[in-house]
């Protein structure tokens, strides 16, 4: 591929300004500064840097975020920053089908809630992961207010009716860890669905925090506010 068009790829900027960059000696291969804009690379494995910031060829890119509370999953938020604001800026501004639109999170979390959260640009792995039908169990660890007990816990695995359809939603898995704190897996991604179930069970979230996703953890030395990218070994949990 040419060195313009890695760039580009990667979310540098347009095609013309990524041109620039490498004229203007601002990008380096493992093999010294390159200023030839259509030098053919091979991008399998390419580590580059730009203005002296290094980077690694992805596409797509996969990568984890520990969400941290008091951030909005949405990239025109309301109230609070937005989560894409803790990336760098390549990510956010990869173009794809010649238009800038960046990765994207695999579903939302709350403004509260914090935890492991996907991002990618590629939609099929976002539709896959967000469908119903492919049943990604996502575990959340919740903080109640009220100390929990075995009739909750049971009406949860049983199933709870929300306000917004008539069937039954029921927890994959659901224990009681400590009084105050309760280990919920669900298969789907209703608006709420934690909050809404557990106060369905006449109960109430005071912290929401999501630790894994199908069979990927969110690594303890991942801080809040840090992301990293997704390696095959991570994409092969995620399937389960
Ligand atoms: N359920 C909720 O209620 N909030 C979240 O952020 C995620 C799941």
């Amino acid at each position: 591929m040419r060195l313009e068009e890695v760039l580009y790829s990667q979310g540098f900027g347009t095609r013309r300004i990524c041109a620039g960059l490498i004229q203007q000696g601002l990008v380096a291969l493992e093999t010294g500064i390159c200023t030839d804009a259509g030098h053919d690379v091979v991008t399998e494995g390419l580590r580059f840097t730009v203005r002296g910031e290094a980077w690694v060829f992805r596409a797509p890119a996969y990568l984890m975020l520990h969400k941290p509370a008091g951030t909005e999953c949405s990239q025109k938020p309301s109230a609070w920053p937005s989560i894409y604001t803790l990336l760098p800026a390549p990510l956010r501004q990869r173009p794809q089908k010649g238009a800038v639109q960046g990765v994207q999170a695999v579903g939302r979390l709350d403004q509260d809630t914090t935890g492991l959260l996907l991002l990618t640009d590629d939609g099929q792995f976002i539709h896959r992961m967000n469908s119903p039908r492919h049943h990604v169990p996502k575990v959340y660890e919740v903080t109640t207010r009220h100390p929990l007990d075995e009739t909750q816990v049971r009406r949860l695995l049983d199933g709870v009716v929300l306000d917004d359809d008539p069937r039954p939603v029921a927890a994959a898995a659901c224990e009681a860890v400590a009084p105050l704190h309760l280990r919920l897996t669900l298969t789907e991604g209703k608006y709420h669905q934690v909050k809404r179930m557990v106060a369905a069970v006449g109960n109430r979230v005071e912290g929401l925090h999501r630790s894994r996703i199908g069979g990927l953890g969110l690594p303890d030395d991942l801080a809040p506010g840090q992301w990293r990218w997704l390696e095959a070994t991570d994409l092969a949990a995620l399937r389960g």
